[in-house]
């Protein structure tokens, strides 16, 4: 890179417009770390709803929107109405805070979450560039761009009798693996889709915290749909960037670590379902049993509100813990990347969050997949069907089923292809962020590109 070329960049500035959830906020501050370290200046503009702590960034600069006016009635809302509401709500504010910025001419551009399909229109008021950013999988964003075809041939909305037909447009997917939420506000999802994904062809580029090796189908078909300067640079947390892991959120719990120390190489079953999905009552206990039975370590990260209804273990049976002299850890969150890295850690039960998905194959950690909503149903089938490095535990949980997969995977024969996949998908991901590997020079692209936006 010549010295003309760094310095023209040096004085460029990125601004980064999260979505306030910790599966989207991880992500955008990974990517802001990266190009900050090919020396972009980074703004964060970001709302009072979980707000991204500045001590962790120290070189970026943070300005925090106005959202008093609707950020009580967003915080209450269902998952979908809370995206509607801030697509709704956010331009106002958005465009005060980019107006004062676009004045100096260093700014080169807004990087959107996909989600946030309103700030086209701002970035188009202000003539701002606007680069999306989607933090999920290629595989589940054709999925959501097919719902007008999955729509008019009758796929959706979903059908409780046709659940398990082939999907034939979207191979190898099946009806029940399209990525949908339960929600009585269906037709605010298809709009919210649809604005997201026509917003994305919008846009003057594409970034992706996946790999070309993982997900080349998809990204050759993205390209014949999407005729716009596409990014995968994943997985984001695997460049070497100082501090990229960064920890997310300070309630991490740090004994998962030194409780891990104490076990055995691959024997401990790591259980978290993300930073959203909620199972019944009558689920959790089935985990906590089936768990159990399994007769394995396990580490399970309860977040309070998990089982709903309940504020955290107060439904679990009495002494249901020292019962298991030392099997079982509870923690309310835990540092996921190191844990996942952790020799002792076996396999990984996952509700197949794309970042959870992501970091499972970084560490060659199996997984067993029990999706809960939208993009974690397409993931799940990717995970058992498309690359093989873990198997669907579908809902309709019991501790019998549970304890079958278990044994499947950490000690079957059967389990012996998936832990080899996974292996290998591990050395696939390293080497891919590495001088000459494809997420590499895909970085190298965006960067030459963002520099001349
Ligand atoms: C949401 C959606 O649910 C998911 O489908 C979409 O792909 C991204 O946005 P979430 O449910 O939180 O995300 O799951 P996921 O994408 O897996 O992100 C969770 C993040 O929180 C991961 O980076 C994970 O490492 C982190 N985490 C989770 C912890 O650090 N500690 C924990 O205890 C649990």
């Amino acid at each position: 890179m010549d010295n003309f070329h760094l310095e023209e960049r040096i004085r460029r500035r990125l601004i980064f417009f999260p979505l306030p959830l910790q599966g989207h906020i991880t992500p955008i501050l990974h990517l802001a770390s990266i190009l900050h370290s090919k020396g972009f200046s980074i703004t964060i503009l970001h709302l009072k709803l979980n707000p991204p702590n500045p001590a962790h960034h120290p070189h970026f600069t943070f300005r925090l929107l106005d959202d008093d006016a609707f950020s009580e009635e967003a915080f209450n809302a269902d998952l979908v109405s809370f995206l509607a509401i801030l697509n709704d709500k956010c331009a106002e504010p958005l465009k005060q805070a980019l107006a004062e910025l676009v004045a100096d001419a260093a700014t080169a551009c807004l990087i959107s979450d996909a989600i946030f399909h309103f700030t086209t229109g701002v970035c188009e008021s202000l003539r701002l560039p606007r680069v999306v950013l989607r933090t999920g999988g290629v595989c589940s964003f054709l999925a959501f761009a097919a719902f007008p075809l999955l729509l008019q041939k009758g796929y959706l909305p979903l059908q409780d009798d046709r659940l398990e037909e082939a999907v034939i447009e979207l191979p190898p997917l099946r009806i029940k693996d399209l990525p949908v939420i339960n929600t009585p506000h269906q037709d605010k999802l298809y709009e919210l889709v649809q604005q997201m994904v026509q917003q994305t062809k919008a846009s003057s580029g594409l970034i992706w915290n996946s790999f070309q090796e993982l997900e080349e189908t998809s990204i050759e078909k993205l390209h014949q749909d999407f005729q716009i300067p596409i990014f995968p640079i994943g997985p984001f947390h695997k460049h070497n960037v100082n501090n990229i892991n960064a920890p997310p959120s300070s309630s991490s719990d740090h004994s998962s670590i030194s409780w891990l120390d104490k076990q055995t190489p691959k024997s401990v079953i790591y259980v978290s379902f993300g930073s959203i999905a909620t199972i019944d009552e009558a689920e959790f206990l089935e985990v906590a049993w089936g768990l159990a039975n399994t007769k394995h370590p396990f580490l399970w990260v309860v977040r309070p509100g998990l089982a709903r209804g309940a504020e955290w273990l107060e439904i679990l049976p009495g002494g249901f813990l020292d019962g298991l002299n030392g099997r079982g850890h509870i923690v309310k969150w835990a540092p996921q990347v190191e844990v996942l890295a952790h020799p002792s850690v076996g396999v990984f039960w996952t509700h197949c969050g794309w970042n959870s998905t992501l970091e499972s194959i970084c560490e060659g950690v199996p997984m067993m997949c029990t999706p809960c909503f939208t993009d974690q149903r397409v993931n799940a089938r990717y995970v058992g069907h498309v690359w093989k490095v873990g198997e669907h535990l579908e809902k309709e949980l019991s501790r019998e089923r549970i304890e079958r997969a278990v044994g499947r995977l950490m000690e079957g024969r059967e389990g012996e292809e998936i832990r080899e996949r996974a292996l290998f998908y591990k050395e696939v991901a390293n080497v891919c962020v590495r001088p000459g590997g494809s997420s590499y020079d895909s970085l190298s692209k965006l960067v030459k590109y963002l520099s001349f936006t």
